[in-house]
């Protein structure tokens, strides 16, 4: 049985630091055990310009621990007022890595977001001329069409006639949660690609739902079937390069998730690494974890792998993650797997 792993320093491809106070108490959480992540534009207001993202990078910087070479990688909110020039001049200064396409209406802070793609069509066109990987959250809004489906609904209706109509964008389906999406992802060879969830390997929707209802479990895209949360371990422990680590780790302070509408997120910054140790050894594809966590994504993005590592062990007694963490805004309470994790970052 294997005891300890040493894997090159990991990313994570779809993180919500949000601002301030907040900012302030959950980057060190990433910043402890990953070197980069690609950080999500949707605050209020959202990132839409070249010059906001500078700013907001320079904000994510100062709140980092002492000695810390966590590197913020920028993108850009997509909005229909959004200038293919401006996108031009942040990709080409290299602070931006991709533009996030929020359907407007889907999750939080999406109101900004696109309401047809035809009205994006001018930026898209730039994005796929100079290789700019448009981050997608793939999920329909229109009322009909059932949350359960709605993923499936926007590859079938939105994502595939886009990439028929501009085959040189580059792609990254975010958070995928269903089987259609873990088939699809695998048909656009080296310009289409998934991030999966550290969540969704572990929860399905009866963890929300059966026995009361689990505040803290609700995300969106929610989470699915249990042949859903299958088809996505195979997909995350394959080995297939069109798929990488995005946790999508999702702050929201107890009182608007424990609310008669609860906000949507996951907390998993602070125990995703143990979280995917104790998934891939279930899987028996433990040597697997480093390529998912810090190879794949780094390929997608054209970015050079991290030079340090990290080392998991596993403990005899279960970890004692805490239940929340403390920020200026209110707790935050940490995902719990439900099960006892045996596995730590030693260092
Ligand atoms: C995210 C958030 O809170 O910003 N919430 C979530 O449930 N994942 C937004 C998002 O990625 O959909
Ligand atoms: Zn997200």
């Amino acid at each position: 049985m294997i005891q300890s792993l040493t894997l090159r320093r990991p990313d994570d491809m779809h993180l919500h630091l949000r601002d301030g106070a907040m900012l302030s108490a959950v980057a060190p959480e990433t910043a402890r055990d990953f070197a980069r992540a690609i950080i999500m534009p949707n605050l209020v207001p959202p990132v839409v310009t070249a010059a906001q993202a500078a700013a907001y990078r320079n904000r994510i910087l100062a709140a980092l621990p002492g000695g810390s070479d966590f590197q913020p990688l920028m993108t850009l909110y997509l909005t229909e007022e959004t200038a293919p020039a401006d996108v031009a001049a942040a990709a080409a200064s290299g602070l931006v890595q991709a533009v996030k396409l929020y359907p407007a209406g889907a999750t939080t802070n999406s109101h900004s977001g696109v309401t047809h793609i035809d009205r994006v069509m001018p930026v898209l066109e730039t994005m796929a001329e100079i290789g700019l990987p448009l981050c997608c959250h793939g999920e329909v809004t229109t009322a009909e069409v059932d949350i359960f489906d709605r993923e499936a609904v926007f590859i079938d209706t939105v994502l595939d006639p886009l990439r028929r109509r501009l085959p040189g964008l580059r792609v990254v389906m975010e958070h995928i949660t269903t089987e259609e999406g873990v088939a699809y992802a695998a048909t656009g060879g080296a310009d289409l690609a998934a991030t999966i969830t550290t969540h969704h390997l572990i929860i399905n929707r009866n963890h929300i739902l059966v026995g009361g209802i689990r505040p803290h479990y609700y995300c969106l895209p929610v989470a699915k079937r249990e042949k859903h949360r299958l088809a996505l371990r195979r997909a995350a422990t394959s080995g297939n390069p069109a798929y990488f680590l995005g946790t999508d780790s999702a702050p929201h302070v107890d009182a608007l998730k424990e609310h008669a509408c609860g906000c949507a997120g996951c907390f998993t910054a602070t125990n995703t690494m143990p979280l995917l140790a104790h998934v891939f050894e279930q899987e028996g594809a433990l040597p697997q974890l480093e390529a998912f966590t810090s190879l794949h994504g780094a390929r997608f993005y054209r970015l050079p792998l991290n030079s340090g590592t990290i080392t998991l062990e596993k403990t005899a007694a279960p970890v004692d993650f805490p239940e929340k963490i403390q920020t200026g805004q209110g707790p935050v309470t940490l995902f719990n797997p439900g099960f006892p994790v045996h596995w730590r970052v030693a260092g």
